[in-house]
């Protein structure tokens, strides 16, 4: 039992261990360009010798017009784990363009700082850059997502992170997205992101990358503003009680696709958690999540029924739903 948990643990820390292409980081950013000019970024899970994030906004520093780059990294205290960290202490970068006119962050431009403790970004140390950040940019451990976000959303931060789609429903995520606090950024191609990895390099046979590990379910959350938040979901299927039954547990209809929303329903519909991609705060409200049972705001929905931690269809349970209402 003592194995198997710490053999759980191991797996969890190897996929804190994946790193970000650089590709993926452009795709993203591409959308959010202006939000940087005169900007202090920080990326705060980030060895600068292998983060592509830090290469991007070094590299990006004048097009972006950055103020200033700061990059922390973790001195890894698990000997058993990837690490490319060879200083004794962990260390954070700082970087305020180029001097010397040749539009490239050279090793002398590159100021390195040393930390007492181990970079975590929890510590205190890590707290006083982050105050001093305007945008934190990164992809944090999967293992620690929730308490990394409601660091950046305690100190008021603007970000862009990436994280899995399950964190959409973690009871510390959901309410940030229904009040328009967070929401999630443009996303990988095809739900599944490539990851730089030193463990594995196979998902599955028909899409392997050498030295890449392929991770489903993979997006970015960012409280910046992008055109796709205000873009309407365009809907063309019409309700009919057959197509869309209600739930033996919840006064709501199926909907089993976002693509499939009926145009003309008022009442509340359950839909994925991928609908989260399409949302446009103007068009639907959100409801609540239906895992955890709705923990106590969907009391008024509830159907008398054993069961309430996923959605019931003709006896049948169905994943975990967002429950959404149409605005207009
Ligand atoms: C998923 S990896 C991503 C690395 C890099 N941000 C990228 O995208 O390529 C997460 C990184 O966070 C680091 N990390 C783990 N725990 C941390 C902590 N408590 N504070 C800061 N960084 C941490 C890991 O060492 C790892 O490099």
């Amino acid at each position: 039992m003592a194995d198997n948990k710490g053999l759980h643990n191991a797996k969890r820390a190897k996929k804190d261990e994946f790193y970000t292409q650089l590709s993926d980081i452009e795709n993203e950013l591409r959308h959010y360009r202006h939000h940087f000019r005169g900007k202090t970024v920080l990326c705060n899970c980030d060895d600068p010798r292998v983060s592509n994030f830090f290469h991007y906004f070094a590299m990006n520093f004048e097009v972006l017009g950055l103020k200033r780059l700061i990059t922390t990294c973790y001195k890894n205290q698990d000997p058993d784990l990837f690490s490319m960290n060879t200083y004794d202490q962990a260390i954070w970068l700082e970087y305020l363009g180029d001097t010397n006119g040749n539009r490239v962050p050279d090793p002398e431009e590159i100021g390195i700082r040393y930390f007492k403790g181990d970079g975590d970004f929890r510590s205190q140390e890590c707290i006083e850059l982050l105050k001093q950040a305007d945008i934190v940019v990164t992809n944090p451990p999967f293992s620690l997502f929730k308490e990394y976000l409601g660091q950046l959303v305690e100190y008021g931060k603007k970000f862009l992170i990436i994280g899995h789609q399950n964190a959409i429903t973690y009871k510390e995520v959901f309410p940030l997205l229904r009040a328009n606090e967070v929401w999630l950024g443009y996303g990988f191609k095809g739900n599944a992101g490539f990851f730089i990895s030193k463990y594995e390099d196979v998902a599955t046979a028909s899409s392997h990358r050498e030295g890449m590990i392929r991770v489903s379910g993979v997006t970015w959350f960012t409280n910046l503003d992008m055109p796709k938040r205000h873009e309407d979901l365009i809907l063309y299927r019409t309700y009919s009680p057959e197509a869309y039954p209600e739930y033996d547990n919840y006064k709501a209809i199926e909907v089993s696709k976002t693509a499939d929303i009926p145009i003309d329903y008022d009442g509340v519909m359950g839909v994925p958690i991928t609908f989260l991609d399409k949302y446009n705060p103007e068009q639907f409200e959100l409801i609540w999540t239906t895992d955890r049972g709705g923990d106590g705001m969907l009391e008024d929905l509830k159907k008398p029924h054993v069961r309430y931690d996923a959605p019931v269809v003709h006896g049948e349970g169905v994943y975990k739903r967002i429950l959404i209402r149409r605005r207009k």
